[in-house]
């Protein structure tokens, strides 16, 4: 049957069109502009927060409306809005509120009750911390999120990780005699993850921070190939400080992108030693993240533990200040002038805290094997609520090593070989006791999981502790 041919159907059409057209005229003229859109006219969003302990950690706490008393809440805005922040201080200690992805921060408060304001504008959407800067609060806890509009900010930079897994060494060379052993290393410039939000083009021996650890033993003769990647902008090279002979090796593999060199050496010393990029201008290199190291065994091998460690720190010269977010370029008047932004173990920002903690068990004893690439600071390495019992000082592992140190120094270009038994199970903070540097990035988290032991150490964690 065809619908067209039908006069009644035909009319009836016409007279429902008609209607529908004369109410859509008279809704159009006495309605006000759609609702929707009043829903997202800028306006002024106001919320309340009160610093307090909770849950053994230090927080802010909602006050009214949908966040009242929610730790840390996520704080919601559209972009164009005003933000009307207020802080009241709950429990008396010094605190204040900042934003500084947005510009924004409030004086610093104290005094129980006391309070302060802050007012600013969102323009974009994004995710935004807010924190209290007062020192260690923020790692105590004093941390929430600014949502505006959808939340996502336009591209966060990410890249892969060059953090080498600090657990990742070879078996222990042992008691074997002395032979040929074969190195071969690629040099290879990748973009990585710095820090969270941020991305740093690093130059690297096999794609990661420090390079491989190389392990040989005294009396062997070691074939080193170096392969620069033919995706390399720059001439790389190699300069072991295990080796007798001109520059370590760096001016027979001075290798050009797309190409392969290689020299011999025999392990004459034995000991923990640096290698390093050797090519001029070397410290770019170095800071860029070329570094590693490589241990020459005694005859006999080192004593067995059951865990060992390859930890290593660098610091890095960004335009950028420390923290900042995006692409971060290198500054070569930072460099000259030994002014870093940002320190690191293993290549990155977290490298040895969230993404690769080093991890063992009570009862155990750890070999750290600790090098500083640098290229120009110095380390006075030291973790936080652990004694050395052995410190193998310089890395020399042919003298008696010193017992039952806290914090040891270890130059630029440099190494030592640490040992110690684990007691007591938590969280073990790795620091060079420069503490500054902590707020730059570096630390390192030694995880100890095991039953307590309150002969050795008994204490409830207090909130603001930071561990
Ligand atoms: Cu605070
Ligand atoms: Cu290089």
């Amino acid at each position: 049957m065809n619908n067209s041919s039908h006069p009644y159907n035909k009319v009836s059409s016409l007279k429902w069109l008609g209607i529908l057209l004369a109410f859509s005229i008279i809704l159009a003229a006495c309605a006000p502009q759609p609702a929707a859109k009043a829903q997202s006219v800028p306006g002024t969003v106001a919320y309340t927060l009160k610093t307090g302990m909770g849950d053994g950690k230090m927080v802010f706490i909602g006050v009214g409306g949908d966040i009242d008393g929610v730790e840390n809440p996520d704080l919601k805005a559209q972009p164009g809005d005003m933000l009307e922040i207020t802080l009241i201080d709950g429990d008396g200690a010094m605190h204040d509120i900042v934003l500084p992805d947005l510009g924004a921060a409030s004086e610093q408060i104290t005094g129980k009750d006391s309070q302060t304001q802050i007012h600013f504008k969102v323009e974009q959407d994004g995710t935004f911390a807010y924190y209290c800067s007062v020192p260690g609060h923020r790692q105590a806890g004093m941390e929430g999120k600014l949502i505006v509009g959808s939340g996502s900010a336009p591209a966060a930079a990410t890249a892969p990780s060059i953090v080498l897994d600090p657990a990742n060494l070879p078996e222990p060379v042992g008691s074997r005699g002395p032979q040929k052993v074969m190195v071969d290393m690629e040099t290879v410039e990748v973009e990585g993850q710095l820090a969270d939000g941020a991305t740093y083009t690093f130059w690297t021996f096999n794609g990661k921070v420090p390079g491989p650890f190389i392990r040989v033993r005294v009396g062997d003769t070691v074939e080193v190939h170096l392969k620069n990647s033919i995706s390399s902008g720059m001439v790389h090279s190699v300069d072991f400080h295990a080796v007798t002979g001109p520059g370590g090796g760096a001016v027979a593999t001075q290798t050009k992108p797309g190409e392969e060199t290689m020299f011999t050496f025999q392990a004459l010393n034995p000991g923990l030693y640096v290698y390093h990029c050797a090519t001029p201008s070397v410290a770019h290199h170095i800071s860029n993240g070329m570094y590693g190291m490589i241990l020459v065994e005694p005859e006999g091998g080192l004593p067995p533990v059951d865990r060992e460690f390859y930890v290593m720190q660098g610091e890095l010269y960004t335009q950028q200040a420390h923290a900042s977010k995006g692409h971060l370029e290198f500054s070569a008047e930072k460099l000259a002038n030994e002014t870093p932004e940002t320190y690191v173990f293993n290549g990155a920002v977290g490298g040895l805290t969230q993404e690769l903690p080093l991890k063992a068990n009570t009862g155990e004893t750890v070999r750290i094997f600790f090098g500083v690439g640098g290229p120009n600071k110095i380390s006075s390495f030291h973790v936080i609520g652990e004694i050395f019992d052995r410190v193998f000082e310089q890395a020399s592992l042919t003298s008696a090593p010193l017992t039952d140190v806290q914090t040891t120094l270890v130059p630029a270009g440099g190494a030592v070989m640490v040992e110690f038994k684990l007691e007591v199970p938590g969280r073990y903070i790795m620091v060079d006791h420069a503490l500054s540097r902590l707020e730059r990035g570096l630390a390192g988290y030694l995880l100890v999981e095991g039953e307590p032991n309150p002969d050795v150490y008994e204490g409830e964690a207090q909130p603001g502790s930071g561990h």
